[in-house]
């Protein structure tokens, strides 16, 4: 029998109090020979940290000079603490297989971001993905609507020990709202954290499973929910809304540097413009740029983004958001080509960014 079996022998008969099972079962113990008569043992903690690593490095030290000494091998028994876990919070388990988090974002309110979320979401499942849809606007929830689902109760799951929330499934997308839970006019004097725990909870509670792309419609703003939010998920990305106008232009250019600031880092995959014109239908090949031209362009050049998508005003595009049927259903819809386009970009500009960038980590944010 070799040195490093007969090492190993001695070894399996060293437990570990804490887990009932050797020190060599649990893959502790790294043997190497440095010379005919010399073994090294390196002993790594099970966690961090292990209050018996010690007793161990001691038992099996003694255990193995007893074993080996009369074959003329001298060991020396090196311990070593296991790697400290990082002290950022855990990514909520029911995220665990959730591949993208795309946040879609805007400055101002008003300016379509609701109508961007659920197309974008729609549109990413006509691809064939598996898509979740969270409405975080806590103070304006449009999703229910939007999705015909405004009555919608959703179900409790039973998971484990634990209760989930049953997402509701529309258009090939699993969605849920925050106005499922929250009556929008008693959310309006809650304070910052309430919103925000409510939120959270939401998205932890739900019983998503195995999704490609979750989006989330955030309220408007950068406040505090913003912050908890890439706080407590791994935000793989954010989309930007912004009209073509001046004073949602400077909202964006705000709502820009907050998830670029450096202790959050959310990459900024793309600037959608949305009312970027307005073609009568009498006069489709017009082009009237009623809230003003080129601001998009301007802010994506400044900020080093790019504009993923831009969508023109198109009357039918309100009732379409009101009766429930986002506009990418419909092929004919004059908005369903440049949503499409949209839905593309985002596709690519995520594959870039995981192929370059590390996945985004949940952050620390210390508030002042
Ligand atoms: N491209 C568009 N053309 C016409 N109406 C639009 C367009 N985008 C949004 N709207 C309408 O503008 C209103 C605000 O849009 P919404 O998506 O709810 O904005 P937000 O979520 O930013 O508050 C809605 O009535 C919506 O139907
Ligand atoms: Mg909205």
């Amino acid at each position: 029998m070799s040195v490093i079996d007969k090492a190993k022998k001695i070894l399996s008969g060293v437990m570990h109090p804490e887990h009932g099972k050797s020190i060599e079962e649990l893959g502790m113990a790294d043997l190497q020979l440095r010379s005919e008569n010399l073994l090294e043992v390196r002993i790594t903690g099970k966690k961090f940290p292990d209050a018996f690593l010690k007793s161990i490095g001691r038992i099996a030290g003694q255990k193995l000079k007893e074993g080996l000494a009369p074959d003329g091998i001298t060991t020396e028994v090196t311990i070593e603490d296991a790697p400290r876990p990082a002290s950022r919070p855990a990514v909520p388990e029911s995220l665990k297989h959730v591949k993208n988090i795309i946040a879609v974002a805007s400055g101002k309110g008003g300016v379509g971001k609701s109508t961007i979320s659920v197309n974008l979401a729609v549109g990413l499942a006509q691809t064939g993905a598996k898509v979740a849809l969270v409405d975080a606007d806590i103070y304006g929830p449009s999703m229910p609507i939007m999705l015909g689902v405004k009555d919608h109760k959703p179900g409790a799951k039973p998971f484990g020990d634990r209760t989930m929330i049953e997402p509701v499934e529309r258009f090939g997308v699993k969605m849920l709202s925050v106005g499922f839970f929250v009556d929008p006019e008693k959310a309006l004097i809650w304070r910052g954290p309430m919103a925000s725990n409510a939120l959270i909870q939401i998205i932890s509670d739900g019983y998503w499973g195995e999704i490609d792309y979750m989006v989330i419609d955030l309220p408007p703003g950068t406040g505090d929910i913003h912050l908890t939010l890439v706080q407590t998920l791994p935000v793989t990305g954010a989309v930007m809304v912004s009209t073509p106008q001046d004073i949602a232009i400077a909202d964006a250019r705000k709502g820009i540097a907050l998830f670029s600031q450096e202790k959050i880092n959310v990459p900024i995959i793309g600037l959608v413009e949305n009312m970027a014109w307005f073609s009568p239908p009498e006069l489709p090949g017009n082009r009237y740029y009623i809230f003003g031209r080129g601001g998009c362009d301007k802010l994506a050049a400044e900020t080093d983004t790019e504009v993923i998508g831009r969508i023109p005003i198109v009357e039918s595009a309100c009732n379409a958001s009101d009766n429930g049927t986002p506009v990418v259903t419909d092929k004919n819809h004059p908005l369903s080509e440049p949503f499409r386009k949209m839905v593309e970009r985002v596709r690519i500009k995520l594959d870039e960014r995981n192929q370059n960038l590390g996945p985004t980590q949940v952050v620390e944010v210390t508030r002042q």
